[in-house]
């Protein structure tokens, strides 16, 4: 398939949920870390990123932001109503948005059709890119602490009620998928 335009509204159209955050500075931030990644990746198509090299490919890595996204503000709209906890739902959904856009380099298209292992992917912390780009495009610390604290490769615990939200619907995405397809869930993981 040929190159698609790598535009604002390509990424939003393949991320609706980015349209759920009311501060427009913040969406268009992160759809335009979206960009920024996609525009210096290897991949003609973002549609074609994996979530994951150990799942099928048609688990792809903007279903899965999606699904995080959704998962995430249903969890924060709960813990609001029923516990009486402030939690910032627009900062939830930029960050289930971004935790894994650093994907889109740490994964290259393989020959053979899918995505594999890159070199920065080898040689970089998972969620490093991601923090990194979040940074330059001038986001909130807070923001970028919940995505480096996202996953279980880092030592940095969730500080932030914004963090532990999308660190836990992250696993449970994560681990609906890996049960479908027969393989080790996170949750049983040790480092
Ligand atoms: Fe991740």
């Amino acid at each position: 398939m040929s190159q698609v335009p790598i535009t604002v509204d390509h990424v939003r159209d393949l991320l609706p949920e980015a349209g759920e955050i009311a501060r427009k500075d913040l969406c268009d931030s992160v759809l335009d870390v979206w960009v920024r990644a996609w525009r210096s990746s290897a991949w003609q198509q973002l549609s074609d990123v994996p979530k994951s090299v150990d799942l099928p490919s048609s688990r792809t890595l903007t279903t899965h932001s999606r699904a995080v996204a959704r998962m995430s503000a249903q969890m924060a709209d709960t813990v609001t109503q029923l516990h009486g906890i402030a939690v910032d739902r627009d900062a939830v959904l930029a960050i289930a948005l971004l935790h894994d856009v650093c994907k889109i380099h740490e994964f290259e298209p393989a020959p053979a059709g899918g995505g594999q292992w890159s070199t920065p992917g080898r040689r970089f912390q998972h969620g490093f890119l991601s923090a990194h780009w979040m940074l330059e495009a001038g986001m909130d610390d807070d923001l970028v602490h919940a995505v480096i604290a996202h996953t279980p490769h880092s030592s940095v615990v969730p500080q932030t009620q914004e963090a532990v939200i999308v660190h836990y619907a992250d696993f449970a995405d994560s681990d609906a998928q890996l049960l479908d397809a027969g393989q080790r869930l996170f949750c049983k993981r040790r480092p």
